[in-house]
């Protein structure tokens, strides 16, 4: 057992002390001091620009936040990630979702078996592409359903809309993940059995949402095209082979991971099925291969140039050191308007923790609350918030240089947006200079007096910018993999085990212990209270 928690490192102690100096200095008066801040603190990878100028740091506070790195053992820690190594300790298990997409990670059978799995997603996507796997009835497959939630949901569903303008082949994806069928009821209504591929993607096969949709849409084939149509109109991606068969699914349709994917990890595996599916393999391999050239650049760049580190360090700077409970991740792209749902789970289901991986209190406050929206629309609703609200928020702006569409038209407004919301977040405008404008424009002393407070903008929202050349499957898996590395980065500052989730079980726990027809006895701190709401749901429906 450590005896200690990083929070009690001295490289912590340091840093605690520079939060309470340079840490209250305001951004005006960062840039005052440094006419050279914005080239000194930007950092250009491949045809990645990270703009860092605008974060509430200094030289000083990078390298204070390098030495904590280091005496969090963050070099050991990234070499025992890709080499394999249970990093994941409470489940005894090795993290290895780079292996998927990095030649260079993991141990040589791991590879030869990511391979294997590879060479099956291609040929079936070819198969399916081609028309030449078809529905039980000969039709070819023009809708594919993604039956899955959380990681088994989340991944696809982002690459699948980010990448809309990428779709090839004439195959439609569609998501089911909500156990309150919704979605299902509006997909039954809206395609056509005959023409519909469903993917049961859930590593475990065991859970109560997605195994509740999926017999539901099994229902449905079944009543459509009968009982024969399920092994031509379904495929799983699991590791639960008992399970898979006990569902009927086609041992040629099954799809296999690895307990060391975890499920927030496993868009890089055969979960990512339906997007490779409706992209192609081609795409879809340089999807892999962009998160593999972030792999490449994590392990290899020094800290002062390496994004994810840089990104990494400055969250915990911002949640740890100046209190900020939120980050909102802002896309000037309509493309990446599933972003901030997929990162929320990233971010807060692997550093959502508040205990070491000894055990211990990590003494500190972790993952911030993530959140955001496309940022030209945010800016019509939740900005007055960023601007003027409490409590101030850390901010992520990401945006391409041109549309996916390849024009830069729009792009030209939403990066003048993007820039423009950067510079008032960080800057303000100050009640001398709210005064002297409201004087120009001819306003009385008396409205002055009256209106001046209200139009004050503090500023010092610290905000990054990433800019990148256009959203296509290179540049996602870029971005998603420099987002992954953050949060390991941040993990191992805090000292966590960013790959375990236990804090979703008791939920699912008391769910299955709960009928609605009130024929299992309630028992525990809350019971009197259950018993209630279910009698209060028999009277009222
Ligand atoms: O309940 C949380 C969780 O375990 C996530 O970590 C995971 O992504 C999701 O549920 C879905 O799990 P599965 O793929 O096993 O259905």
């Amino acid at each position: 057992m450590a005896s200690e928690p990083n929070s009690s490192l001295p490289a912590w102690r340091a840093l605690t002390e520079h939060a309470a100096s340079a840490g209250q200095l305001h951004l005006r008066e960062l840039f005052a001091r440094d006419g050279q801040r914005a080239a000194n603190f930007r950092v250009e990878h491949g045809h990645w620009l990270l703009d860092l100028s605008r974060q509430r740091i200094t030289a000083q506070t990078l390298a204070l936040l390098f030495d904590l790195a280091r005496a969090a053992d963050l070099p050991a820690r990234i070499a025992a990630m890709f080499r394999g190594d249970a990093i994941n300790s409470t489940e005894g298990r090795a993290v290895l979702h780079t292996a998927l997409r990095s030649s260079f990670a993991g141990p040589p059978d791991v590879q030869a078996e990511v391979r294997e799995s590879r060479r099956r997603l291609t040929e079936f996507a070819a198969a399916v592409r081609r028309g030449e796997l078809s529905g039980s009835t000969g039709r070819r497959f023009t809708q594919v359903v993604n039956i899955g939630i959380g990681g088994s949901d989340l991944g696809p569903l982002l690459v699948c809309e980010s990448l809309r303008h990428e779709w090839s082949g004439g195959i439609t994806p569609h998501f089911v993940s909500n156990v309150d069928r919704t979605q299902l009821e509006d997909l039954i209504r809206s395609v056509d059995p005959a023409e519909t591929l469903i993917i049961v993607c859930s590593k475990t096969f065991t859970t109560l949402e997605t195994q509740a949709n999926a017999h539901a849409a099994r229902d449905w084939i079944v009543g459509a095209l009968g009982e024969e149509a399920v092994a031509a109109h379904f495929v799983a991606v699991s590791t639960n082979a008992a399970a898979m068969d006990a569902f009927g699914i086609a041992p040629q349709r099954r799809f296999t991971l690895w307990d060391w994917v975890g499920g927030r990890y496993s868009v890089w595996s055969a979960i990512g099925l339906v997007a490779e599916l409706v992209i192609g393999s081609e795409k879809f391999e340089q999807f892999l291969a962009g998160a593999s050239e972030f792999d490449r650049h994590f392990i290899e760049a020094p800290y002062e140039r390496n994004l994810p580190v840089l990104m990494g360090v400055i969250g915990v700077w911002n949640r740890s050191f100046l209190n900020l409970p939120t980050l909102a991740v802002l896309p000037y792209d309509q493309r990446l308007a599933r972003l901030a749902a997929y990162l929320q789970q990233l971010e807060m289901e692997s550093n959502g923790k508040s205990v070491t991986l000894d055990g211990l209190a990590v003494g500190a406050a972790t993952a911030p609350v993530m959140w955001g929206e496309p940022g030209s629309n945010g800016q019509h609703s939740f900005f007055q918030m960023l601007h003027q609200g409490t409590p101030s928020a850390a901010l992520d702006f990401i945006a391409p240089l041109r549309g996916s569409w390849g024009g830069t038209l729009g792009q030209d407004l939403a990066l003048r947006n993007c820039f423009a919301q950067t510079q008032a977040l960080a800057f303000g405008l100050g009640l001398d200079e709210v005064k002297a404008e409201m004087a120009k424009a001819g306003t009385s002393s008396a409205d002055i007096a009256r209106l001046a407070p209200h139009r004050v903008y503090e500023g010092n929202r610290p905000n990054s910018l990433l800019l990148y050349p256009k959203t296509t499957a290179r540049t996602l898996g870029n971005l998603l993999a420099l987002y992954e590395h953050s949060v390991f980065v941040q993990g191992t500052l805090w000292g966590i085990n960013s790959f375990d989730q236990f804090g979703v079980e008791l939920g699912k726990k008391l769910a299955s212990g709960i009928s609605m027809t009130g024929d299992k006895p309630t028992a525990g701190p809350g019971a009197q209270g259950l018993a209630a709401l279910i009698a209060y749901v028999a009277r009222n429906r």
